[in-house]
């Protein structure tokens, strides 16, 4: 059912946790499912040096966050509020149609946190 990329993303995640250090958390849920995702960015200079999520949910939301946090390290936030449920979806194989939505609950947590940072600090 998971591609091997899903699979390693969700026995090994990425930059899991909440950062020591960071300017701005987002944090979203999908009422349907129930999962519950935050990401936390450290950024410096419009760029974003570290990246933290925690998330409870399903297979898919805790590879989809992982692999957001993998695209986004190190990204500018206008490129990291580029990207799309789809490259996510890309960089992990495949994602079922019924997962599809984890993809974008993982892109929607990234740019609520953008816009928060945004918010405090214009
Ligand atoms: Fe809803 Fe995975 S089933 S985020």
């Amino acid at each position: 059912m998971y591609s091997k990329e899903v699979m390693d993303h969700f026995q090994n995640p990425r930059n899991m946790g909440v950062l020591n250090d960071f300017q701005a958390v987002g944090n979203v849920g999908n009422p349907v499912c129930g999962d519950m995702m935050k990401i936390y960015l450290k950024i410096s200079d419009g760029i974003i040096e570290d990246i933290g999520f925690e998330t409870l949910g399903c297979v898919a939301a805790i590879a989809t966050s992982s692999m957001i946090t993998e695209l986004a390290k190190g990204k500018t936030l206008e490129e990291a509020e580029k990207i799309e449920f789809k490259d996510v979806e890309k960089a992990l194989g495949s994602l079922p149609p019924v997962k599809l939505h984890c993809a974008d609950l993982s892109v929607q947590a990234l740019r609520k946190a953008i816009g928060e940072y945004r918010n405090t600090n214009s």
